[in-house]
């Protein structure tokens, strides 16, 4: 199979296009409010919706005591309908009499403190109570339903990890100490990766170990980054645990939430994303952050990664202003389009929404919704016809893989170990480094498949390294046979310091890199907070330097100034047939975009549309026959894109296509005669 034209990959649900729907919680409402949702529903072309997400305390009012007549009637009314089941095996939150009779299974905090019920999801991860009823619930539920005609998906409990991942409990002391006694099998192998010959903290048998609780000083960082490693894996196998019994009764395909976001990083989702047979993940726009669209596409394309460039499911974003910001901004005229056509450009295939109608009661009163408080006489039920024809129109780009010649080396562990305490700096956080380096490229409209390490690397022309602290030998082979076999790399700062065991890798940073790298760096300078140092090309750097010699790498820009004084700054090293480029420092953002446009070159990688401006997004997706270009406006003036084809959003049919300030474009390419009249309406 021709790599850059690949067969179409559609998503195992019963789709003709793009899915579109959301989260339906009709057990808020009255039975007189379903039948007008189902209609509603049907009237935006609703298509999936997850129900019983929170539905345990609906569904089994005491011990044992299962009634699923409300939720038959609501899955009769949605197949009668047209509309699909995501159906949620409703283990996410426990019912109050589960948390009372068995208080066992609530998760403690670092500090010991028990977090009570009241919110959602207070449930330890190792508990083997409150696995029990959570899997019996599952059985209950896969029985019932296994065979409804409205059913599409088993959604495995709720975004697994939001606010139970780490627990410190004595159960969960015991679980780690399995899992650890699994992963080491002897204690004298654990005292080795622990290091701790280190403050007397040798153990002399697994039984003496303990989550890295709150303690007098500083945690042994290799406990910290194993119980971390531990805790992704308990909520893993506490996935695999209800996906085999649904698995056992259906065919239906299973699945849960992931939350490939800026503010949560508790699971190592590349360990996940094999066990999902579709991947799905949850996803808001965070106004908290300076550059909020940027991160859209990051998080789009790390979810992709996930999905091994096959087309993924979107399982929430919000019409409007979600409630757990501080403040929470409703969408801009057109912010809404251009976030979903994001998230459909970089491989998305089902679009849903939290939720379908706006709650009453409870804490997420104020979340927007598909249908707001104020019903149908509204801008946001307006908004949600219109998201349905848009989607409606994408249909046609269903099962198309995002073409990227580009590669960002992505790791949860690495993130993990990096924004440990006790390092150089602590201004260094590895997700700003990689947020940076992601946005730079898409500045440059270039399209980047975020990887996981160890990766195979040969697809691309380039591969980008951001402050990878933590990283083991396969996958820094992986990334040097990439170079050698002539491949181009860009490695930052503190990238290689430390192997699997979080131990430094001694004779020279950045350790795993510095052949390939031909340098040798031998001490850290960090600069002091608002302190900036100039490049002798004009750039500014913050936050860190180093003492970089050269070992066979040309210089490419000096420090002047700053504690690394006529240092190198950045170098360019050929190994084997290609060549490895070093940035020891953070970069202003112009000084990295002008970075990245010439290391580009150097790669031989050119954007889809090289006029397009900065502020405009755009990706590429194919399949054997057919090629779409999306073009995503975020600037302030009207752009010409040059795509022969038909714009799918309006049907046009032209060689010039004017994407408005704020809007946007979907081309189908056509091969056009040059005669053809000109539409840049
Ligand atoms: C998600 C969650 C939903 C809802 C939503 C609000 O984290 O899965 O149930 O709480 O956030 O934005």
């Amino acid at each position: 199979m021709d790599e850059r034209h690949p067969a179409r990959h559609r998503l195992p649900l019963p789709h003709r296009g793009i899915a579109f729907g959301g989260d339906y919680n009709p057990e808020q409402w009255p039975r007189q409010t379903w039948a007008e949702d189902v209609r509603l529903m049907q009237e935006a072309g609703v298509d999936l919706v997850a129900v019983n997400v929170f539905g345990w305390a609906e569904i089994e009012r005491s011990p044992g005591d299962y009634d699923f007549a409300d939720l038959d009637e609501v899955m009769d009314l949605l197949h009668a309908h047209g509309v699909h089941a995501n159906l949620g095996t409703g283990t996410s939150t426990p019912p109050p009499w589960l948390t009372a009779a068995h208080p066992e299974t609530l998760p403690v905090a670092r500090d010991g403190g028990v977090i009570s019920p009241g919110g959602r999801q207070a449930w330890c991860p190792s508990s083997p109570v409150m696995r029990e009823h959570a899997l019996r619930l599952t059985g209950e539920v896969a029985r019932h339903y296994a065979d409804h005609p409205a059913l599409a998906l088993w959604h495995v409990s709720n975004e697994l990890g939001c606010h139970n991942a780490l627990c410190f409990c004595d159960v969960s002391a015991q679980a780690f100490r399995r899992w650890l006694a699994d992963r080491y099998e002897t204690v004298e192998a654990l005292n080795t990766a622990w290091g701790t010959a280190f403050w007397s903290q040798r153990y002399g048998s697994f039984d003496e170990v303990l989550p890295p609780r709150r303690n007098a000083s500083a945690t042994n960082p290799t406990q910290e980054l194993d119980f971390r490693r531990f805790s992704s894996d308990e909520l893993l196998s506490w996935y695999d645990a209800e996906a085999a019994v649904l698995r056992e009764r259906s065919d239906v395909p299973v699945t849960t939430n992931f939350m490939v976001t800026a503010h949560i990083r508790t699971q190592d989702y590349w360990t996940w994303a094999g066990h999902m047979d579709v991947v799905a993940n949850d996803h808001y726009v965070d106004h908290r952050l300076a550059d909020p669209h940027a991160e859209v596409a990051f998080a789009a394309d790390v979810t992709r990664g996930l999905a091994a460039g096959n087309p993924w499911m979107l399982m929430e974003t919000s019409t409007g202003a979600v409630n757990w910001q501080h403040r929470n901004l409703a969408k801009a005229p057109g912010e809404l389009e251009r976030t979903l056509v994001t998230h459909v450009a970089r491989g998305a295939d089902a679009v849903c929404f939290f939720q379908w109608r706006a709650s009453r009661a409870g804490a997420e009163r104020f979340h927007s919704a598909l249908l707001p408080h104020a019903g149908t006489d509204s801008t946001g039920w307006e908004t949600t016809l219109r998201v349905g024809r848009l989607l409606d129109a994408l249909d046609e780009v269903a099962g198309t893989r995002v073409e990227a010649e580009v590669a960002l080396l992505f790791d949860w562990q690495a993130w993990w170990a990096c924004d440990e305490d006790g390092h150089p700096s602590s201004d260094v956080r590895y997700l700003d480094e990689v947020h940076a380096m992601h946005a730079a490229l898409r500045r440059q409209g270039v399209v980047v498949d975020v990887v996981r390490p160890g990766a195979d690397l040969s697809a691309y022309r380039l591969v980008v390294v951001p402050t990878l602290f933590l990283v083991d030998d396969t996958t820094a082979s992986a990334v040097e046979a990439h170079v050698a076999a002539g491949g181009r790399a860009l490695i930052t700062y503190l990238s290689g310091i430390v192997d699997e065991h979080d131990h430094v890798r001694t004779g020279g940073y950045p350790g795993a890199f510095r052949t390939l790298l031909g340098v040798h760096v031998d001490e850290f300078l960090p600069l002091d907070a608002g302190e900036e140092v100039r490049l002798d090309d004009g750039t500014v750097a913050t936050l860190w330097t180093e003492r970089v010699r050269p070992r066979g790498a040309r210089v490419h820009a000096r420090f002047t100034g700053g504690p690394s004084d006529g240092g190198a700054a950045v170098t360019r090293h050929r190994h084997g047939r290609g060549a490895a480029w070093y940035v020891a420092t953070r970069f202003d953002e112009p000084g990295r975009d002008r970075l990245v446009g010439e290391v580009l070159a150097d790669a031989g990688v050119a954007p889809i549309l090289p006029d397009a401006p900065r502020t405009v997004d755009v990706v590429r997706r194919v399949a054997d026959e057919a090629s779409y270009v999306f073009v995503v406006n975020h600037g302030t003036s009207d752009y010409l894109a040059p795509v022969a084809g038909t714009e799918l959003t309006r049907g046009r049919r032209a060689r010039l296509h004017r994407v408005a300030a704020g809007g946007l474009a979907v081309v189908r390419q056509e091969p056009l005669p040059t005669d053809d009249k000109e539409d840049a309406a």
